[in-house]
């Protein structure tokens, strides 16, 4: 969104300014022909009609400029004090679009987006639960865990009056100084997919519609209105791609919100190839494509290439699915069947998700209590425990003093900033932080680890010190059994790290402290993955992430054992920016509408895939995540029984706490060629007791075994064998390994065996 850019904004509004004032009924529905009647009867209502045949009758019914109004978004706040809100839209939401009173069909509320319900900034903020950040869930790898999630934020869309929640981000982490990795689910097209499709299901089992997004490779930030993301096509099938694929499949999500960024030359939102080729055709995608805010380019061009709704029309140069749109059917440069299509897809989520038959209404009751202790168990369940020496950690509840270290770890937890800003009941914890406009204003949630630390150890005297003077900290280190160091790390929508490093001087901080006291550990409040200079020098790291509003609460469970750590990381940690396929970050933050290219040559191999194929060690490899207990694996085998690999495999606790594993199954191909010598295939999250053994069954998604041929869009894997690896993260750890030999398989675009 251009929120953050005057100049854009702007001159965007004085052109739409312009425009309107030349053609003052740009607007659908501003239209001289008088509104038709009510009809008598409305088959379409009739709930035990199918969703299709619904859309049908209810399109059949619509005058022109009703189809025209589905298709034209509205921002549902005032735009840089230019344009000012829709006066219908919820205030400080994300959008709008109008409905059809006539024909009983309610206008879309749209909010976003996957951590909960968002506000723009604004005096009226709603204060509503935030899950933890994205990133946090995937390190969770339980999709149940997700669908609760999104089952939560979504009954908070609901209570509040949306039936469009803008969730789904499942873009694969391929820079990890992207600015919006907390919002997406890591760089593993299975497990982003999984995850994301679990979440998704559970935002609409609300009966709204939830969108995936940002369709497709909005790798970055910097320039992501204008860069050109050039990729082999094929390499994409096999990572974002199948990521949105297996989240589309596993959720049948209503909408699809294409991306700000260009594709191999064409922007997303009007790329035939990606539209109407991929995600309609290839994938069979009922749903609708709406666009991201400003990303929306043409009239003709874009309609004709499948997208249906033109959100936010503000933030484009042009109120392109308005007037325009209107002439461009009369003279027919868009056939008027398009439009119909594009009326029908919107009407028919509406019926299939249950919106039309379920209306929304704000004001509904939440249960912040509940909704606040799902936050926490993601938050435990995707707190990842990526050093523990010495078995530091758990902390004793007898412990007689703690020294509680920087990161405003006396008052809350951080969040991450943009248009996903959940704001908390109880208002922002620290104010005054910079930046306080878009992506701002930074918030941390009121929910205080030095508080929920101290109530672990009741008896324990616990002092905070605020980390801007490192000796000061250091002295107050000193004197304690222990030292906490919480460290942050602000990132924001619009706005890429420009390095892993800590910012403001943490590195020092800590690596001071651990001077003064080698009983120290480290808690990690950040979007994404950092470097950590210092880590050789301190015992224990956990990566807390964005723990969303209970997360002062669950870190304080997970350092003192009262939750046994259980995250995983769902991206790879750099050792340094020199490993990444693109050491320095393509673009100029300065000049959004530079035009430049970002060269995806790595294709496929994204994360841990392009470090196995350059033989790069990372910091902390993808899959890792202490306990404080043990596991053993054992019994591992594969079998192909219809068609499909299955592996089997057993899990043992080999210490003395109850925990929960992830044990992740990596197959690696023997006589042919992937993109990268390995690939995730499959994993579990298991629970044991001390002692206990379970026996796991897995089955092996296909396309994970096959590699993509654009031209005859199909999933190919040849006769062969592949060693199947199981171990406790991508670097081998714990691993045992077999062989299996696979037989040769030909599937349909959409992964199922090809019909002969
Ligand atoms: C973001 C979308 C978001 C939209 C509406 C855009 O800036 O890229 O993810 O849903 O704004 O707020």
């Amino acid at each position: 969104m251009h929120r953050k850019n005057p100049t854009v904004a702007a001159a965007r509004t004085a052109l739409v300014a312009a425009i309107a004032a030349a053609f003052p009924l740009f607007a659908p529905g501003a239209s001289a022909a008088p509104e038709p009647a009510e009809p008598a009867q409305k088959p379409w209502l009739n709930p035990s009609l199918d969703a299709d045949r619904r859309a049908r009758l209810a399109v059949q019914a619509m005058t022109q400029q009703e189809k025209l109004r589905w298709v034209f978004g509205y921002f549902g706040n005032d735009l840089g004090g230019k344009s000012k809100k829709h006066p219908d839209a919820l205030h400080q939401s994300a959008g709008y679009i109008p409905g059809t009173p006539r024909l009983g069909l309610p206008a879309l509320f749209e909010t976003d987006a996957a951590q909960g319900v968002a506000s723009q900034a604004g005096p009226n903020v709603r204060e509503r639960t935030a899950l933890p950040s994205g990133l946090m869930t995937a390190s969770t790898w339980d999709p149940k865990v997700a669908y609760a999630g999104g089952a939560m934020i979504g009954s908070e869309a609901r209570a509040s009056g949306f039936n469009v929640m803008l969730a789904g981000g499942v873009n694969l982490q391929r820079e990890p100084r992207n600015g919006r990795n907390f919002e997406y689910l890591g760089e593993d097209p299975l497990l982003a997919g999984t995850m994301a499709g679990h979440a998704i299901k559970g935002v609409e089992s609300n009966k709204i519609i939830s969108t995936l997004k940002h369709f497709v490779l909005n790798g970055q930030e910097t320039g992501r209105f204008e860069l050109d993301a050039r990729i082999d096509k094929a390499a994409l099938r096999m990572s974002d791609l199948l990521a949105m694929e297996l989240a589309l499949e596993l959720s049948d999500a209503g909408s699809v919100m294409c991306a700000y960024n260009r594709l191999n030359g064409p922007y997303t939102c009007e790329d035939p190839w990606l539209l109407n080729g991929v995600l309609k055709r290839d994938w069979g995608f009922r749903g609708y494509v709406m666009s991201d805010w400003g990303a929306t380019h043409s009239t003709v061009a874009a309609a004709n290439a499948g997208l249906d709704q033109q959100s936010g029309h503000e933030f484009d140069k042009s109120p392109y699915f308005g007037g325009a749109l209107e002439e461009a059917v009369k003279t027919g440069a868009v056939p008027q069947a398009r439009l119909d299509d594009m009326a029908y897809r919107i009407v028919r989520t509406m019926f299939a998700k249950g919106v039309v038959d379920h209306p929304v209404k704000p004001g509904g009751v939440i249960d912040f209590a509940a909704n606040g202790a799902v936050s926490r168990q993601t938050a435990e369940e995707g707190m990842v425990l990526l050093k523990n020496e010495g078995r530091i950690l758990p902390l004793a509840k007898t412990v007689r003093t703690i020294a509680v270290i920087g990161g405003h770890a006396d008052v809350g937890v951080l969040s991450g900033g943009g248009s996903s800003q959940v704001y908390p009941v109880g208002g922002i914890a620290v104010k005054g932080l910079k930046p306080d406009t878009w992506p701002g204003p930074v918030v941390y949630y009121p929910s205080s680890p030095l508080r929920a630390i101290q109530a672990q150890a009741p008896n324990a005297k616990v002092v905070f010190d605020d980390g801007t003077d490192p000796a000061r900290a250091a002295r107050v280190a000193a004197g304690a059994d222990v030292a906490l160091v919480f460290a942050t790390q602000w990132i924001g929508e619009a706005n890429d790290a420009q390095t892993l490093a800590l910012p403001d001087r943490q590195d020092e901080l800590i690596g001071t402290v651990a001077g003064a006291n080698p009983r120290t550990v480290v808690v990690l409040e950040t979007g994404g993955p950092v470097t950590m200079p210092w880590l050789a020098r301190v015992p224990a790291v956990l990566q807390a992430w964005y723990p969303g509003t209970s997360g002062g609460e669950a870190i304080a469970n997970v350092l003192f054992g009262a939750v046994n750590p259980s995250g995983h990381l769902p991206a790879t940690f750099p050792a340094s920016e020199q490993q990444l396929p693109r050491p320095k970050l393509d673009g100029d933050p300065k000049v959004p509408e530079l035009q430049f290219a970002v060269d995806y040559h790595e294709g496929a191999a994204v994360g841990y895939k392009w470090f196995d194929l350059k033989g790069h060690k990372p910091l902390f490899p993808f899959g890792h995540g202490l306990s404080y207990t043990t596991f053993a694996y054992s019994a591992l085998a594969g079998q192909v029984k219809d068609g499909r690999l299955h592996v089997r495999f057993k899990v043992t606790n080999t210490g003395n706490l109850a925990g929960k594993d992830v044990p992740q199954v990596y197959a690696a191909p023997l006589s042919t060629k992937w993109e990268a010598p390995k690939r995730l295939a499959a994993w579990s999250k298991v629970a044991l007791q001390p002692g206990e053994t379970k026996e796991v069954e897995v089955a092996v998604e296909p396309r994970v075994l096959a590699m993509f041929d654009e031209k005859s869009r199909t999933w190919r894997r040849p006769q062969g064998k592949v060693r199947l690896t199981l171990a406790e993260d991508a670097a081998g750890t714990g691993a045992t390994s077999v062989t299996v030999d696979l037989p040769a398989s030909t599937l349909d675009v959409r992964g199922r065996p090809r019909a002969r």
